[in-house]
């Protein structure tokens, strides 16, 4: 174990020597480009040229942690062990969390009044979850819509593929910086103030986090195990790292979990209009099933056939 330390050390330093002075590990554009491929097979992103020091940063790291000596071995064993946990570090450490509490705001007037006119109870699919801003507000709009009662029956999936941000979802403790821009009114009613050694902190109270499932759900699986539709998926900030071919499968899957009226909400720079046919825009990046609006004139269609018949 020593030895191989030693031989690592010294590994570092010529690489450090070989022209890249700011870095211990040599990452020559091979390694890059099979970093690519591995996380594409595995989780979809596509990484692009801008992000290979952002890869190296984060795989660094899993080097360190590991003692290996070089990209080239580390993904040679990633490859050949085939260790399951070694495969969720890997996918934790690429992809990316960013998300806040309320983030592009107007989505989410748009949700309570939707979940006012559907049957209840109500279901919601938060589909890339990150660190559980997202769920938090999707789970405070429906009580604030619904009332505490009817909102507490209601199904929210929250769900990633990154377990590292699952864990904080779970926890529903943020700095509260985080929050500050929220309302008093939301504060005191869905958060606690932490003191003493959790000054600067809040939590998610306990009736909002009890309404929210946490899951890992990778979306280029090819079944989710969902069995039940929802009335409104939230898919927002995640397309954007699929290339066209993995988004278009993605809302191929989504289409039968959608009920029907139900509603897809996307992220700002997210546009499905040209990958998929399911989906119809009915604007502000919130899109409906298109078989529900082609319903009424192929009915009205089949009704003008029957008169004629029967004339
Ligand atoms: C930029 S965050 C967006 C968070 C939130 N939806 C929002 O808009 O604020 C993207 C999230 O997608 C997740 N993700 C990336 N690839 C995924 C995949 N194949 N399946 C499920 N989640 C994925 C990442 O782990 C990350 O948490």
């Amino acid at each position: 174990m020593s030895e191989l330390r030693t031989s690592q050390r010294s590994g570092r330093a010529e690489s450090a020597r070989a022209g890249d002075p700011g870095r211990d590990f040599e990452f020559t554009s091979s390694d890059f480009a099979r970093i690519r491929e591995l996380i594409h097979r595995r989780a979809g992103i596509s990484l692009s040229d801008h992000k290979r020091d952002m890869a190296y940063s984060r795989l660094a790291r899993r080097l360190r942690t590991l003692g290996i000596d070089s990209f080239r071995t580390y993904l040679d064993q990633l490859e050949s062990s085939n260790d399951p946990a070694e495969w969720e570090a890997f996918t934790n450490a690429l992809t990316t969390n960013l998300t806040a509490f309320f983030r592009e705001a107007h989505h989410f007037p748009i949700l309570a009044e939707f979940v006012k006119k559907r049957p209840q109870p109500v279901s919601v699919w938060c589909s890339a979850a990150s660190t559980g801003e997202e769920p938090y507000s999707i789970a405070m709009t429906l009580v604030e819509a619904l009332g505490e009662s009817a909102a507490r029956q209601a199904t929210v999936l929250a769900t990633d593929i990154d377990t590292q941000v699952l864990a904080k979802c779970d926890a529903g403790v943020y700095q509260y910086e985080q929050v500050r821009h929220l309302s008093p009114e939301r504060l005191k009613r869905f958060f606690l103030r932490g003191t003493g050694a959790h000054a600067g902190l809040v939590k998610v109270r306990p009736e909002l986090r009890a309404m929210i499932r946490f899951e890992r759900l990778n979306l280029t699986d090819h079944d989710y195990g969902l069995r039940n539709p929802f009335d409104a998926i939230f898919c927002r900030n995640v397309m954007i790292y699929f290339d066209k071919p993995t988004q278009a499968q993605v809302l191929a899957r989504f289409e039968p979990l959608v009920k029907p009226r139900g509603l897809l909400f996307a992220g700002h720079s997210e546009n499905f209009t040209y990958v998929t046919q399911a989906f119809r825009l009915r604007g502000q990046t919130v899109y409906e099933l298109t078989r529900d609006t082609d319903a009424a004139p192929a009915q009205a269609r089949t009704h003008g056939a029957m008169n004629e018949v029967n004339a």
